[in-house]
C-alpha cells in the first residue's frame, strides 16, 4: 500500500512563515502565482516583495469561479508562461484559490510542486492541508478533482487582520468541526477566556486544527477510513451551500447544528456532550449575524444531499457525526428518514 507523504516539516505557522520559508525567487526562474482579485487588491506590495519576476494570475474572487473555465484559463496561462517540471505554483488566497490552484498544479505536466499560502481562516485551519483539490461542476461541489499534496504550507495569521467578520465566521465553522473530533480543541474553545477572534488565540487554534488534520490525512489520505470524520456537518452543510447562497463555512455551521441535533435525537450522540457542542456551534454562528439562515428551503436542501460524495449504491445519506468528546461515527439513513429527521431538527 502506498504511504501518504508525511507533512512533517512542511507546514509552517506564524507571522514569519512566509518570510522565513519562501525561497528567494530570481529572474529567469519560471514560477507561477495564483491569487484572487480581493487578495491581490489588498496586498499589492506584498506580492511585489515576495514574487518579483513571477507570473501572477488574478482570478475574480468567489466560489462561482471555482470551475472548469477558470481551470482552463489557469492552465493556458501556465503553458504560456513556459513553466516546466521544476516550476512551482504558489496558491495565495482562500479555499477557492487553494482548491483550484492545487488541481492546476496536479494536472500541469502531470504534477508540479504546489506551495499553499492560505489567507482566510478557513483555508488556514483546514483546506490548505490534506491535498484535496477540486473544482465544482454541474451544481455539484468539488466533484472533479485529485488528491495532490502541497510541497509546503505557509500559514501567516496576520493575513486575517483584513478578513471581514463574516469570513472569520466561516473559518470558525471548520474550527467547530475540529472541536467535534478532538477533545483538546473542544476544551480550547469551551474554556477560552479570550475572544474567539483574538489573533493570538486564532493562531493557537490554527496550529491545533492543522496538527489534527495532518495526523488524520497521514493515516488515511484517500478517505476510506478516519478521514471521513473530517466531513462532520458537511453532508447537510454542502446541501445547504448549494441552495442557500451561504458560503461554505457558514453552511458547515448550520450543517453541524442540524446533524448534531439529529444525532442526539437518534441516541447516537451523548446528550450532555451534544448540547455543549451545540452551544459552541451557536456561539460561532453568532460571531457575525450577517448571514442568519431561515431554513425555509430545507426540503430542497435535503434533496441536494442525494448528490453527496459519500453516498454509495445503497442510496442512504451518510453523515459523520459526533458521538462523545473526541469520538465520532458514521450515521446512515435512507433518504426519507434523513429528510424527516432534518425537518424535526429544524423545528426543535
Ligand atoms: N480542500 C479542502 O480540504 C477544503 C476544505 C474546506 C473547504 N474547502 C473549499 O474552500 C472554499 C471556501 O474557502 P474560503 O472560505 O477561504 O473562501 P474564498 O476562497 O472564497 O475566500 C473568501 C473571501 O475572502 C476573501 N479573502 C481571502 N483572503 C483575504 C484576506 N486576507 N483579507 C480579506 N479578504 C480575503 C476572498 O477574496 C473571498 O472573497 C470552498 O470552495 C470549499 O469547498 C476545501
Amino acid at each position: 500500500m502506498l504511504k501518504t507523504p508525511s507533512m512533517e516539516g512542511k507546514i509552517h505557522v506564524g507571522k514569519d512563515a512566509v518570510k522565513k520559508r519562501l525561497p528567494k525567487l530570481t529572474e529567469g526562474q519560471k514560477n507561477f502565482v495564483l491569487t484572487d482579485s480581493n487578495v491581490y487588491a489588498l496586498y499589492p506590495d506584498w506580492f511585489k516583495k515576495y514574487f518579483p519576476h513571477t507570473e501572477i494570475f488574478v482570478l475574480p474572487a468567489g466560489e462561482e469561479n471555482k470551475n472548469f473555465q477558470s481551470l482552463y484559463c489557469i492552465l493556458e496561462k501556465m503553458t504560456g508562461a513556459g513553466l516546466h517540471r521544476t516550476s512551482r505554483l504558489f496558491a495565495v488566497g482562500g479555499g477557492v484559490i487553494g482548491d483550484i490552484g492545487g488541481l492546476a498544479a496536479a494536472l500541469y505536466m502531470r504534477g508540479i510542486s504546489c506551495v499553499q499560502v492560505p489567507t482566510t481562516l478557513l483555508a488556514q485551519v483546514d483546506s490548505s492541508v490534506g491535498g484535496k483539490t477540486a473544482v465544482d461542476l454541474g451544481g455539484v461541489k468539488n466533484v472533479v478533482g485529485a488528491f495532490y499534496q502541497p510541497c509546503e504550507v505557509l500559514v501567516d495569521p496576520t493575513f486575517l487582520k483584513t478578513l471581514p467578520k463574516r469570513e472569520i465566521k466561516c473559518g470558525l465553522g471548520e474550527i467547530v468541526k475540529y472541536a467535534a473530533l478532538s477533545g483538546e480543541i473542544f476544551d480550547l474553545l469551551r474554556d477560552s477566556e479570550k475572544e474567539w477572534t483574538d489573533l493570538s488565540f486564532l493562531e493557537t487554534l490554527i496550529t491545533s486544527c492543522i496538527r489534527h488534520k495532518a495526523r488524520v490525512v497521514e493515516a488515511d489520505e484517500k478517505e476510506s477510513g478516519e478521514r471521513r470524520s473530517l466531513n462532520v456537518g458537511h453532508t447537510t452543510g454542502h446541501a445547504i451551500e448549494l441552495t442557500s447562497g451561504l458560503s461554505h463555512g457558514e453552511s458547515v455551521l448550520y450543517g453541524m447544528l442540524l446533524e448534531t441535533k439529529m444525532a442526539i435525537a437518534a441516541g447516537i450522540c451523548e446528550k450532555g456532550y451534544g448540547e455543549e457542542l451545540l452551544a459552541l456551534t451557536v456561539k460561532a454562528i453568532a460571531q457575525s449575524p450577517a448571514s442568519e439562515m431561515d431554513f425555509s428551503s430545507i426540503e430542497k436542501d435535503a434533496e441536494k444531499a442525494r448528490s453527496d460524495k459519500k453516498n454509495t449504491d445503497d442510496g442512504k445519506i451518510k453523515m459523520a457525526v459526533a458521538k462523545a468528546k473526541g469520538v465520532w461515527t458514521m450515521y446512515a439513513l435512507p433518504f426519507e428518514e434523513y429528510k424527516n429527521a432534518l425537518l424535526s431538527a429544524v423545528k426543535e
